[in-house]
């Protein structure tokens, strides 16, 4: 029982952070898709989303060299404390569901790969 315990202690704080991809696509597509497409290359408002995740980013201004985990978060957390002029204005998401959009598109290019496609800058 305590041993039992114990586990489910050790085991909840990296679940949290592995972030639930499933949760992560509901998420994203409430607050991503009115100006995303999500799972394809096309553009919308703002680049197409499809493998994101690992991928150079199409954008100018941004000081990232690729879109991994800490760079989406602080991405989606505040885009204009990135980059200040940026056009992508969203009202702020829950560590959590930060966390599950990330998990989704982390999923997304573990699927599909690296995506040959987007270069706008
Ligand atoms: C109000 C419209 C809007 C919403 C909502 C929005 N975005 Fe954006 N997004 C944009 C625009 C516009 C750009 C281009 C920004 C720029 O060039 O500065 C962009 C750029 C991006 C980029 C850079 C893509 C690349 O190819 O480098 C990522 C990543 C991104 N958004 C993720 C998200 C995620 C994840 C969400 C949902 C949590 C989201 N965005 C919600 C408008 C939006």
């Amino acid at each position: 029982m305590f041993r039992a315990l114990l586990l489910v202690l050790l085991l909840l704080p990296s679940m949290a952070f592995a972030g639930d991809a499933a949760r992560g696509k509901v998420v994203a597509s409430v607050r991503c898709l009115p100006c995303h497409h999500i799972d394809t290359l096309s553009r919308s408002i703002g680049p197409g989303l499809l493998g994101v995740y690992g991928r150079a980013p199409s954008i100018s201004g941004v000081p990232f060299d690729v879109w991994d985990a800490a760079a989406l978060d602080a991405w989606i957390a505040s885009p204009r404390s990135v980059k200040p002029n940026t056009r992508m204005a969203l009202p702020p998401i829950a560590d959590r569901d930060r966390a599950d959009i990330i998990a989704y598109f982390k999923s997304q290019t573990d699927a599909v790969g690296p995506v040959k496609g987007v270069v706008d800058k």
